[in-house]
Protein backbone atom coordinates (compact mmCIF):
# COMPACT_ATOMS: atom_id res chain seq x y z
CA UNK A 1 0.00 0.00 0.00
CA UNK A 2 1.35 3.50 -0.47
CA UNK A 3 0.93 5.55 2.51
CA UNK A 4 1.42 8.92 0.24
CA UNK A 5 3.58 10.34 2.68
CA UNK A 6 6.37 11.04 0.12
CA UNK A 7 7.96 14.29 0.44
CA UNK A 8 5.99 15.39 4.01
CA UNK A 9 8.39 16.30 6.71
CA UNK A 10 7.99 14.96 10.37
CA UNK A 11 8.90 15.97 13.71
CA UNK A 12 9.19 12.71 15.86
CA UNK A 13 10.15 13.31 18.99
CA UNK A 14 12.34 11.77 21.79
CA UNK A 15 12.83 9.41 18.68
CA UNK A 16 16.88 8.05 19.17
CA UNK A 17 15.88 4.95 20.61
CA UNK A 18 12.81 2.30 21.12
CA UNK A 19 9.27 3.86 20.05
CA UNK A 20 10.18 6.72 19.11
CA UNK A 21 13.07 5.62 16.56
CA UNK A 22 10.41 2.87 15.24
CA UNK A 23 7.87 5.89 14.40
CA UNK A 24 10.80 7.96 12.91
CA UNK A 25 12.04 5.02 10.73
CA UNK A 26 8.80 4.00 9.93
CA UNK A 27 8.16 7.44 8.15
CA UNK A 28 11.85 7.66 7.01
CA UNK A 29 10.81 4.34 4.82
CA UNK A 30 7.52 6.04 3.32
CA UNK A 31 9.84 8.66 1.77
CA UNK A 32 9.06 11.22 4.91
CA UNK A 33 12.39 13.64 5.59
CA UNK A 34 12.67 13.45 9.30
CA UNK A 35 13.67 15.62 12.10
CA UNK A 36 14.50 13.26 15.42
CA UNK A 37 15.30 14.52 18.93
CA UNK A 38 16.85 13.51 22.15
CA UNK A 39 18.68 14.57 25.11
CA UNK A 40 21.98 12.43 24.23
CA UNK A 41 23.48 14.03 20.95
CA UNK A 42 25.77 10.83 20.61
CA UNK A 43 22.67 8.61 20.73
CA UNK A 44 20.99 10.69 18.23
CA UNK A 45 23.31 11.32 15.81
CA UNK A 46 24.35 7.73 15.68
CA UNK A 47 20.82 7.38 14.82
CA UNK A 48 19.88 9.85 12.55
CA UNK A 49 23.09 7.64 10.79
CA UNK A 50 21.19 4.81 10.69
CA UNK A 51 17.58 5.79 9.31
CA UNK A 52 19.62 8.02 6.14
CA UNK A 53 21.50 4.87 5.69
CA UNK A 54 18.52 2.23 5.76
CA UNK A 55 15.79 5.01 3.75
CA UNK A 56 18.01 7.10 1.90
CA UNK A 57 15.80 9.86 3.66
CA UNK A 58 16.62 13.13 4.66
CA UNK A 59 17.24 13.43 8.44
CA UNK A 60 18.05 16.02 11.06
CA UNK A 61 18.57 16.29 14.63
CA UNK A 62 17.89 18.30 17.24
CA UNK A 63 19.31 18.18 20.86
CA UNK A 64 17.56 18.63 23.75
CA UNK A 65 15.25 17.87 26.95
CA UNK A 66 11.57 18.19 24.93
CA UNK A 67 9.87 18.65 28.09
CA UNK A 68 12.06 22.02 28.45
CA UNK A 69 11.17 24.93 26.20
CA UNK A 70 14.54 25.46 25.39
CA UNK A 71 13.98 21.74 24.24
CA UNK A 72 11.04 22.30 22.14
CA UNK A 73 12.39 25.85 20.38
CA UNK A 74 15.25 23.35 18.97
CA UNK A 75 12.79 21.01 17.51
CA UNK A 76 10.96 23.71 16.41
CA UNK A 77 13.82 25.26 15.41
CA UNK A 78 15.19 21.94 13.18
CA UNK A 79 11.79 21.49 11.60
CA UNK A 80 9.23 24.45 11.63
CA UNK A 81 6.64 23.34 10.15
CA UNK A 82 5.87 19.63 10.10
CA UNK A 83 2.91 17.80 8.61
CA UNK A 84 3.27 15.55 11.20
CA UNK A 85 4.30 15.58 14.41
CA UNK A 86 4.90 12.49 16.68
CA UNK A 87 4.75 13.45 20.26
CA UNK A 88 7.42 11.54 22.80
CA UNK A 89 9.32 11.81 25.43
CA UNK A 90 10.52 9.04 28.58
CA UNK A 91 8.20 7.96 30.72
CA UNK A 92 7.93 9.03 34.51
CA UNK A 93 9.20 6.42 37.29
CA UNK A 94 7.49 3.96 38.56
CA UNK A 95 6.23 4.50 42.65
CA UNK A 96 4.19 5.22 45.12
CA UNK A 97 2.29 8.08 45.03
CA UNK A 98 2.94 8.81 48.84
CA UNK A 99 6.79 9.52 47.80
CA UNK A 100 5.50 11.87 45.22
CA UNK A 101 5.81 15.92 45.75
CA UNK A 102 4.46 18.67 43.94
CA UNK A 103 7.97 18.72 41.93
CA UNK A 104 7.26 14.58 40.94
CA UNK A 105 4.21 15.96 39.25
CA UNK A 106 4.95 18.92 37.49
CA UNK A 107 8.33 16.35 36.02
CA UNK A 108 5.31 14.13 34.52
CA UNK A 109 3.43 16.44 33.61
CA UNK A 110 5.97 18.47 31.44
CA UNK A 111 7.05 15.36 30.03
CA UNK A 112 3.73 13.55 29.55
CA UNK A 113 1.20 16.24 29.52
CA UNK A 114 2.27 19.70 28.80
CA UNK A 115 5.39 19.04 25.66
CA UNK A 116 2.80 17.16 23.79
CA UNK A 117 0.04 20.20 23.97
CA UNK A 118 3.05 23.09 23.58
CA UNK A 119 4.09 21.37 20.19
CA UNK A 120 0.77 20.86 19.09
CA UNK A 121 -0.12 24.31 19.92
CA UNK A 122 3.09 25.70 18.09
CA UNK A 123 2.29 23.53 14.46
CA UNK A 124 -1.91 22.81 14.53
CA UNK A 125 -2.42 25.57 12.51
CA UNK A 126 0.62 25.46 10.10
CA UNK A 127 -1.22 21.79 9.41
CA UNK A 128 -4.68 23.59 9.18
CA UNK A 129 -3.82 26.47 6.41
CA UNK A 130 -1.82 24.01 4.66
CA UNK A 131 -5.03 21.45 4.73
CA UNK A 132 -3.07 18.29 6.18
CA UNK A 133 -1.67 17.22 9.15
CA UNK A 134 -1.63 14.01 11.04
CA UNK A 135 -0.48 14.47 14.99
CA UNK A 136 0.31 10.90 16.99
CA UNK A 137 1.04 11.32 20.32
CA UNK A 138 3.00 8.18 21.80
CA UNK A 139 0.84 7.56 25.24
CA UNK A 140 0.60 4.05 27.18
CA UNK A 141 -1.52 1.52 27.36
CA UNK A 142 -2.19 3.15 31.03
CA UNK A 143 -4.72 4.82 29.37
CA UNK A 144 -6.69 2.40 28.75
CA UNK A 145 -6.14 0.36 31.87
CA UNK A 146 -4.13 1.91 34.64
CA UNK A 147 -0.80 0.59 35.93
CA UNK A 148 -1.00 0.56 39.77
CA UNK A 149 3.03 0.99 39.63
CA UNK A 150 3.06 3.97 37.46
CA UNK A 151 0.82 6.24 38.71
CA UNK A 152 2.86 9.54 37.29
CA UNK A 153 2.16 7.78 33.94
CA UNK A 154 -1.38 6.72 34.46
CA UNK A 155 -2.34 10.52 35.33
CA UNK A 156 -0.29 12.71 33.12
CA UNK A 157 -1.24 10.68 30.09
CA UNK A 158 -5.19 10.88 30.87
CA UNK A 159 -4.42 14.38 30.90
CA UNK A 160 -3.26 14.75 27.63
CA UNK A 161 -5.49 12.15 26.06
CA UNK A 162 -8.63 13.92 27.51
CA UNK A 163 -7.20 17.40 26.09
CA UNK A 164 -6.65 16.13 22.26
CA UNK A 165 -10.28 14.40 22.42
CA UNK A 166 -11.19 17.61 22.26
CA UNK A 167 -9.10 19.07 19.97
CA UNK A 168 -9.10 16.48 17.26
CA UNK A 169 -12.60 17.18 16.58
CA UNK A 170 -12.56 20.51 15.65
CA UNK A 171 -9.42 19.87 13.42
CA UNK A 172 -10.42 17.16 11.40
CA UNK A 173 -12.44 18.77 8.72
CA UNK A 174 -8.96 20.75 7.94
CA UNK A 175 -7.36 17.62 7.30
CA UNK A 176 -5.51 17.31 10.66
CA UNK A 177 -6.22 14.12 12.65
CA UNK A 178 -5.00 14.01 16.07
CA UNK A 179 -4.39 10.02 17.63
CA UNK A 180 -2.96 8.43 20.74
CA UNK A 181 -0.76 5.08 20.11
CA UNK A 182 -1.07 3.38 23.00
CA UNK A 183 1.78 0.80 23.21
CA UNK A 184 1.42 -1.94 26.09
CA UNK A 185 4.78 -4.03 26.63
CA UNK A 186 7.77 -3.26 23.53
CA UNK A 187 11.23 -4.73 23.50
CA UNK A 188 12.91 -1.51 24.45
CA UNK A 189 15.42 -0.05 27.12
CA UNK A 190 12.62 1.50 28.78
CA UNK A 191 11.00 -2.08 29.53
CA UNK A 192 14.73 -2.91 31.19
CA UNK A 193 14.81 -0.30 33.55
CA UNK A 194 11.38 -0.42 35.01
CA UNK A 195 11.74 -4.03 35.21
CA UNK A 196 14.99 -3.49 37.85
CA UNK A 197 12.73 -3.53 41.06
CA UNK A 198 9.81 -5.50 40.10
CA UNK A 199 12.03 -8.53 38.88
CA UNK A 200 13.78 -7.70 43.05
CA UNK A 201 10.55 -8.11 44.46
CA UNK A 202 9.68 -11.31 42.50
CA UNK A 203 13.05 -12.87 43.62
CA UNK A 204 13.95 -13.13 39.54
CA UNK A 205 16.85 -11.72 37.45
CA UNK A 206 15.57 -8.86 35.24
CA UNK A 207 15.80 -11.57 32.11
CA UNK A 208 14.14 -14.17 34.01
CA UNK A 209 11.34 -11.97 34.83
CA UNK A 210 11.49 -10.57 31.23
CA UNK A 211 10.95 -13.23 29.77
CA UNK A 212 8.41 -14.38 32.04
CA UNK A 213 6.27 -11.08 31.25
CA UNK A 214 6.55 -11.40 27.38
CA UNK A 215 5.94 -15.13 28.17
CA UNK A 216 2.21 -14.00 30.01
CA UNK A 217 1.44 -11.64 27.25
CA UNK A 218 -1.50 -13.49 24.68
CA UNK A 219 0.85 -12.65 21.93
CA UNK A 220 3.67 -14.81 24.19
CA UNK A 221 6.33 -12.28 23.06
CA UNK A 222 6.79 -8.57 23.69
CA UNK A 223 6.21 -6.05 20.90
CA UNK A 224 8.78 -5.21 18.57
CA UNK A 225 9.08 -1.07 17.89
CA UNK A 226 9.36 -1.96 13.91
CA UNK A 227 5.59 -2.96 14.37
CA UNK A 228 4.46 0.46 16.31
CA UNK A 229 6.56 2.17 13.68
CA UNK A 230 4.27 0.68 11.13
CA UNK A 231 1.30 1.48 13.28
CA UNK A 232 2.19 4.95 13.07
CA UNK A 233 2.98 5.67 9.95
CA UNK A 234 -0.41 3.91 8.88
CA UNK A 235 -2.44 6.76 10.96
CA UNK A 236 0.10 9.22 9.37
CA UNK A 237 -0.82 7.94 5.59
CA UNK A 238 -3.44 9.84 3.81
CA UNK A 239 -5.67 6.71 3.96
CA UNK A 240 -6.15 8.01 7.43
CA UNK A 241 -8.07 11.29 7.40
CA UNK A 242 -11.40 10.28 8.55
CA UNK A 243 -9.34 8.42 12.05
CA UNK A 244 -9.33 11.17 14.58
CA UNK A 245 -9.75 11.35 18.47
CA UNK A 246 -9.05 7.70 18.95
CA UNK A 247 -6.46 5.58 21.02
CA UNK A 248 -4.80 2.13 19.42
CA UNK A 249 -3.76 -0.16 21.98
CA UNK A 250 -1.01 -2.07 20.78
CA UNK A 251 -0.58 -4.89 23.34
CA UNK A 252 -0.50 -8.45 22.17
CA UNK A 253 -4.17 -8.72 23.54
CA UNK A 254 -3.28 -8.03 27.34
CA UNK A 255 -6.10 -5.88 27.33
CA UNK A 256 -9.05 -8.05 28.61
CA UNK A 257 -11.79 -6.58 27.79
CA UNK A 258 -14.37 -7.32 24.52
CA UNK A 259 -14.10 -3.80 24.00
N1 LIG B 1 8.41 0.21 25.85
C1 LIG B 1 7.28 -0.03 26.45
O1 LIG B 1 6.95 -1.18 26.72
C2 LIG B 1 6.33 1.10 26.82
C3 LIG B 1 5.08 0.77 27.33
C4 LIG B 1 4.20 1.80 27.67
C5 LIG B 1 4.59 3.11 27.50
N2 LIG B 1 5.83 3.39 27.00
C6 LIG B 1 6.16 4.81 26.86
O2 LIG B 1 6.57 5.10 25.54
C7 LIG B 1 7.56 6.14 25.56
C8 LIG B 1 8.79 5.67 24.80
O3 LIG B 1 9.29 4.53 25.49
P1 LIG B 1 10.48 3.64 24.92
O4 LIG B 1 10.20 2.27 25.42
O5 LIG B 1 10.68 3.87 23.49
O6 LIG B 1 11.71 4.25 25.74
P2 LIG B 1 13.29 4.15 25.45
O7 LIG B 1 13.61 2.91 24.69
O8 LIG B 1 13.91 4.36 26.78
O9 LIG B 1 13.59 5.39 24.49
C9 LIG B 1 13.30 6.68 24.91
C10 LIG B 1 13.80 7.66 23.86
O10 LIG B 1 13.34 8.95 24.22
C11 LIG B 1 14.45 9.83 24.40
N3 LIG B 1 14.05 10.71 25.49
C12 LIG B 1 13.68 10.35 26.74
N4 LIG B 1 13.33 11.43 27.46
C13 LIG B 1 13.49 12.50 26.64
C14 LIG B 1 13.31 13.89 26.80
N5 LIG B 1 12.88 14.40 27.96
N6 LIG B 1 13.56 14.71 25.76
C15 LIG B 1 14.00 14.19 24.58
N7 LIG B 1 14.19 12.90 24.37
C16 LIG B 1 13.95 12.05 25.39
C17 LIG B 1 15.63 8.92 24.70
O11 LIG B 1 16.85 9.50 24.35
P3 LIG B 1 17.72 10.34 25.45
O12 LIG B 1 17.73 9.50 26.70
O13 LIG B 1 19.05 10.53 24.82
O14 LIG B 1 16.98 11.63 25.62
C18 LIG B 1 15.30 7.76 23.77
O15 LIG B 1 15.65 8.06 22.45
C19 LIG B 1 7.83 6.44 27.03
O16 LIG B 1 7.06 7.53 27.45
C20 LIG B 1 7.36 5.18 27.72
O17 LIG B 1 6.98 5.40 29.05
C21 LIG B 1 6.70 2.43 26.65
Amino acid sequence: MDLGLSGRRALVCAASKGLGRGCALALAREGVAVTITGRNAETLERTAEEIRRETGATVTTAVGDIATEAGQAAALAACPEPDILVNNAGGPPPGDFRDWDRDAWIRALDANMLAPIALIKATVDGMIDRKFGRIVNITSAAVKAPIAHLGLSNGARAGLTGFVAGLARQTVRHGVTINGLLPGPFDTDRIRGNAGALAAKAGLSVEAFLEARARENPAGRFGDPDEFGAACAFLCSRHAGYITGQNLLMDGGAYPGTL
